[in-house]
């Protein structure tokens, strides 16, 4: 193995990057991996398949060295200054004309000013989004690279062939111009809260709300798995419910402390849009659950303090029922907003992000795949610049089907005590998105009352201010 060129190098071997490493040489390609911890390069090795070349070193300037050129450089190592340090390290020994590819959850702005300080180098320095988690790193990830194009042409063999496949199209596509690729990996992670939360919502009002049991979710779950609602997430639900704790006799799920945590890719999503001035009420939620989920102490005492508790909830077999459309109907909510924040965002940043290749690389590999990426791929062909997904004809008929059993659960959550925010943000966006009049003109008359803001009329051009009271 001594002489020969490597056709691709990964710098972090943490299960990420070495997964991804070990994908890229099940497919044919020479790989090679730089990490500081000899037992990480020596865990590569052990773990490469047979028949494939897969080298582990523990020196960067080795690892350049060995690689064909111009060379493909891929860091899988924790966002912010640790890729700014790998960078530097990676300058003094790489070339003009060489790819330098950032793969982790980075913050956009990050992006473009690393993409800004690497050109005039004359090095081609790209972001791409990769989703998947572990195993999909290992047997087929959804990856969304955006930015430098000539990066991106020399890396399309490797990524196409490593990536999840949906009907024989790889799950990788180009995102857009700048740091598209990471932005679109955040509000898909953005996404990926927001349909979390709802399914917890949907558990809790079942569990707590009509009694079912572990079992009896895995069943139901693997029952909805297998129709409109058919998701990586409904899917690991399913099995989480099954899970039987190995300390204990009890179901795991019910030994692990209601407390999340998050790393900070659903936060960027909601403070992005605010400052972006899009509603993503359902994503903002999400991300607002789990920061009252942390306060674990304090919701306890406060438990203690109220009078009243949460009431059971008779009609099971109507509930259960209720939530499955529930879920459907939040869930095409939240792709809904997000998508809507991608469309913005690609005129506002100036990204040009084709949405349809998002939603399409999203079919398969990610967090969030599901069959309803299919129907919003349709959509996105029938109108590719379509603002808001609700205002497609078919998408709009199925939320209408549904958004009754959204209604209801709403209601019963509302009216028994369970917290249901996601679900009750989805329907109030739905609700507010399809009312032609809201009653913000009286909002304008406040504003212009205390503040001489001024409004706008129904029945003339112009900007208008009086003197009320
Ligand atoms: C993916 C995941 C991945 C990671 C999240 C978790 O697409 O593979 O989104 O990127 O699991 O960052 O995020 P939190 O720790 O914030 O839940």
């Amino acid at each position: 193995m001594d002489n020969q060129l490597f056709d691709f190098g990964m710098v972090g071997l943490g299960v990420m990057g070495r997964n991804l490493l070990l994908n890229v040489a099940d497919h044919g390609f020479k790989a090679i991996g730089f990490d500081m911890d000899p037992q990480k390069t020596a865990d590569l090795e052990k773990t490469a398949s047979p028949g494939t070349v897969v080298k582990g070193v523990n020196s960067l300037e080795e690892m350049v060295k060995s690689l064909s050129t111009p060379r493909r450089i891929m860091m899988l190592v924790p966002a912010g200054k640790p890729v700014d340090d790998v960078i530097e390290k990676l300058l003094p020994l790489v070339e003009p004309g060489d790819i330098i590819i950032d793969g982790g959850n980075t913050y956009y702005t990050d992006t473009l000013r690393r993409y800004q300080y690497l050109q005039p180098k004359g090095l081609h320095f790209i972001g791409i989004g990769v989703s998947g988690g572990e195993e999909g790193a290992r047997r087929g990830p959804s990856m969304m690279p955006g930015g430098d194009l000539t990066a991106w042409d020399h890396l399309k063999p490797v990524l196409q062939s490593i990536a999840a496949k949906v009907n024989e199209e790889a799950c990788v596509d180009y995102m857009g111009k700048g740091a598209a690729g990471h932005f679109v990996k955040m509000v898909h992670n953005g996404i990926e809260y927001a349909i979390m939360q709802m399914i917890c919502e949907a558990y809790d009002i079942l569990h707590r709300g009509a009694g079912l049991t572990n079992e009896e979710l895995h069943l139901l779950f693997t029952d909805w798995n297998n129709a409109e609602l058919r998701s990586y997430l409904v899917e690991i639900t399913a099995d989480i419910f099954r899970q039987k704790d190995e300390l204990t006799d009890a179901h795991l799920v019910d030994m692990i402390l209601d407390k999340a945590g998050a790393k900070g890719t659903g936060k960027w999503t909601s403070q992005i849009a605010m400052d972006m001035g899009v509603a993503i009420p359902t994503i903002d939620m999400a991300v607002t659950m789990r920061n009252l989920s942390a306060l674990k102490s304090q919701r306890m005492e406060a438990d203690a303090l109220k009078s009243s508790h949460a009431k059971t909830i008779a009609d099971k077999d109507s509930l259960i029922q209720h939530t499955r459309q529930a879920l459907f109907a939040g869930i095409i909510m939240s792709y809904v907003q997000g998508l809507a924040m991608l469309h913005t965002a690609s005129k506002d940043l100036e990204m040009d992000i084709p949405i349809q290749n998002a939603v399409k690389v999203w079919r398969g590999g990610c967090i969030i795949r599901s069959t309803l990426l299919e129907t919003f791929y349709e959509a996105y062909q029938r109108n590719p610049q379509i603002p808001n997904l609700l205002l497609d004809e078919k998408l709009s008929c199925l939320v209408k089907a549904n958004i009754d059993g959204l209604r209801n659960v709403v209601a019963q959550a509302a009216l028994n005590g369970y917290p249901a925010g996601c679900l009750m943000n989805a329907l109030t966006y739905y609700d507010a998105y399809t009312t032609g009049r809201l009653p913000l003109n009286l909002l304008q008359a406040q504003r212009d009352y205390f503040g001489a803001h001024t409004y706008e009329r129904t029945d003339r051009e112009g900007k208008f201010h009086t003197q009320w009271g």
